[in-house]
């Protein structure tokens, strides 16, 4: 294959929710391939707007893993705690032995598939893509997309998908401390869900030291698993909260106002599981777990 020539690929996404979509579409521009959009319910059309224009994704949809067929990569874009059901889709897609991508958040992804996948063939992908599904087939993307991929021939291939298309692919040589890095930002979530107020909460003085106190835990733990993380992690994430619209909403605040399961388990709970596993205390991880599973619907 020459410099920059992309080789087509028949490419599963397994959950089209905000992320599913926002890869197909991303596929889609890279061109060439042959998507299949496997889905609970069927879906009649997949239309996303990017910062740049609408795209509608030139798709097959197959909404039971019975109808599926053998594919040449497998993208995972359901919520992490839909892991189970997403890895049905897995004998019929993977039969000729596809890699799977893991596009969901956290630092377990490894684990959480490890009983349906070979992790020779499972690929960890970290997305920075703020999106969201406003209704079914209907996905918006509110900025420029980001996936960070591990630097190995997998990670490679996965990346060669993309060429041509507006997504920035990093390949990463360090993603443990990727992951982890992502995960202390996103830890800082759970105060938002938890007083059901956006961004702007984080002005707050005392809130900024719980905030700070939250990654403090996340940094603790990162590093027992790896990750280099500095110690002004926190400062610098809060900073950047403050500086962001006060009106912005993460993941699991939109999820609890939705009455939408939130991702706790994958987010918080791992900071907690993991720094068990290190005896590392996360008391404040824990409780913002507690507090809101006690809210889950
Ligand atoms: N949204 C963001 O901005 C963003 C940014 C970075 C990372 N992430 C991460 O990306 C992952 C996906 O998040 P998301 O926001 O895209 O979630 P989402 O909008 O809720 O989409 C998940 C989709 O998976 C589908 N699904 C669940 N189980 C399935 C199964 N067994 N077979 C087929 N489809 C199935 C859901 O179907 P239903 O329609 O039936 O519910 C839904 O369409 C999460 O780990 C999230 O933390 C999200």
């Amino acid at each position: 294959m020459g410099k920059g020539e992309v080789s087509m690929a028949r490419v599963a996404i397994v959950g089209v929710g905000a992320i599913g979509g926002a890869i197909s579409s991303l596929l889609q521009l890279a061109g060439g391939h042959e998507i299949t959009l496997c889905t609970r319910r069927p879906l009649r059309q997949l239309t996303v707007a990017m910062p740049s224009g609408s795209v509608r994704v030139e798709a097959s949809n197959i909404a039971a893993p019975e109808r599926a067929g053998p594919v040449d990569w497998v993208v995972v874009a359901t919520k992490a705690y839909d892991a189970e059901s997403a890895a049905r889709w897995f004998p019929a897609l993977c039969a000729q032995g596809a890699p799977v991508a893991v596009a969901q958040n956290g630092v377990e992804q490894r684990e959480r598939f490890a009983p349906w996948v070979d992790l020779a063939r499972l690929l960890p992908v970290i997305v920075d893509c703020p999106a969201e599904r406003p209704a079914d087939g209907e996905v918006r993307m509110r900025g420029a997309a980001q996936m960070s991929v591990e630097d190995t021939p997998l990670g490679h291939d996965f990346a060669a998908l993309f060429a041509g298309s507006p997504v920035k692919m990093k390949l990463v040589a360090d993603f443990v401390t990727a992951a982890w890095w992502k995960l202390c930002l996103n830890a800082v979530g759970a105060l938002n869900a938890l007083t059901l107020k956006p961004a702007g909460l984080l002005r707050d003085e005392a809130m900024g030291r719980l905030a700070l106190a939250i990654v403090a835990e996340c940094v603790a733990v990162g590093r027992a698993e790896g990750a280099q993380l500095s110690d002004s992690l926190g400062e610098e994430f809060l900073a950047h909260y403050r500086a962001g619209p006060p009106d912005s909403v993460n993941s699991l605040l939109a999820d609890r106002l939705a009455g939408r399961r939130m991702e706790t388990s994958a987010r918080n709970g791992a900071i907690v599981r993991k720094g068990e596993k290190h005896g590392i205390p996360t008391p404040l991880n824990r409780m913002a777990i507690t507090l809101l599973d006690a809210q889950q619907p």
